[in-house]
């Protein structure tokens, strides 16, 4: 029988455990191998997927699972094991990313929305026969002049809401990820606007789940946190930023909601693990608050490697260690 929804979210969002964002696109990917001088090709960045999760004590103590794109989840390990096997293997749920990425939107300059509900359904039920049992689909919200607009707002709430509906009847948990940007052309916003801006952004979208009849306990949202614009001339305490964060989602997150992995959207690796840290030390909370983080996971086991298979284990153990200070202030334990 099918694992239930609920089921799926709680091991997602489990005690101590966070998601491994390793769901880059090839231009992407591409990008972060072209900044420590790597080529980017199918055998190098199937090196680097499978390094990542071969990383075993970080993988069965610290990562519920990993969100992977739609190259990785086919690919298989070098003796021949499909990496999703290797992510279970540890315990771990493997997870896809399905959409197709934010394009522009039309009549709106410098705004997006989020592609690729052409499909879905049919590319869904292959990745749950390849053993996805959870997706992702990230909204791209931009703070600049005029902008959001509430038509940017409105059509990326509602695809993310046609997205988790497709998600739960085939089976699948729906990550839901609107990230407000803390970076981007005109990124000098202060944390109020942030603030203001993540708030309309949750509402819009919780209001359109309900519509669309997402079932609250079979989803994971996936936010920003409340901070600054990366521009911005006025900076935020690591305290103020946790206060925010915990206010905002009190007041647009349904306690039905098992649970929050936040993205990390540009901030370091120890900024990411700070502020979770101390968001959950705000708590008692009513959703387990955790990590999905790309970036603020990767980084530095990504630079440790270099595309070397001397360095292996050095790279593994940067992720081993940022993964257990992750796992360490998903339950507000991390402190400096
Ligand atoms: P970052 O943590 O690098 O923002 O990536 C997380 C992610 O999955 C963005 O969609």
């Amino acid at each position: 029988m099918a694992e239930r929804l609920e089921d799926i979210a709680a091991r997602m969002v489990a005690k101590g455990k966070g998601l491994l964002a390793a769901d880059e696109s090839t231009g992407t990917i591409g990008k972060r191998f072209k900044a420590i001088g790597l080529e980017s090709t199918a055998d190098s960045r199937r090196d680097y997927r499978e390094m990542l999760f071969r990383t075993d004590e970080a993988m069965r103590n610290y990562v519920s699972g990993v969100i992977l794109y739609d190259e990785t989840i086919r690919q298989k390990a070098a003796d021949g094991t499909p990496l999703v096997k290797l992510i279970e293997a540890a315990g771990a749920v493997p997870g896809i990313k399905v959409d197709t990425g934010a394009k522009p939107l039309a009549l709106r300059p410098g705004e997006t929305v989020t592609e690729g509900l052409d499909g879905l359904r049919e590319r869904l039920a292959e990745y749950y026969e390849i053993g996805a049992r959870f997706a992702k689909w990230r909204a791209v919200i931009d703070i600049g002049p005029g902008r959001p607009s509430h038509d940017c707002i409105n059509a990326n709430a509602h695809a993310l809401a046609r997205y988790a509906a497709l998600c739960q009847e085939a089976g699948i948990v729906p990550i839901v990820e609107p990230e407000v940007m803390m970076d981007g052309p005109d990124a000098d916003h202060d944390i109020d606007t942030c603030y203001k801006i993540t708030e309309w952004t949750l509402k819009t979208v919780f209001q359109e789940l309900y519509y669309a009849g997402v079932s609250l306990e079979g989803m994971v949202l996936k936010p920003n946190m409340v901070v600054p614009g990366s521009k911005s001339q006025k900076a935020a305490s690591p305290e103020e930023v946790a206060e925010k964060t915990v206010r905002v989602l009190k007041n647009c997150v349904p306690s039905a909601v098992p649970g929050i992995a936040f993205l990390s959207g540009g901030q370091s690796e120890v900024a990411a693990t700070q502020h979770l840290s101390l968001i959950n030390q705000l708590g008692p909370l009513p959703w387990a608050v955790t990590f999905s983080y790309g970036r603020a996971l990767q980084a530095a086991a990504l630079e440790t490697w270099a595309g070397k298979p001397e360095n292996v284990a050095a790279a593994e153990r940067a992720l081993l260690h940022r993964a257990h200070m992750n796992s360490l202030a998903a339950t507000g334990a991390w402190t400096t």
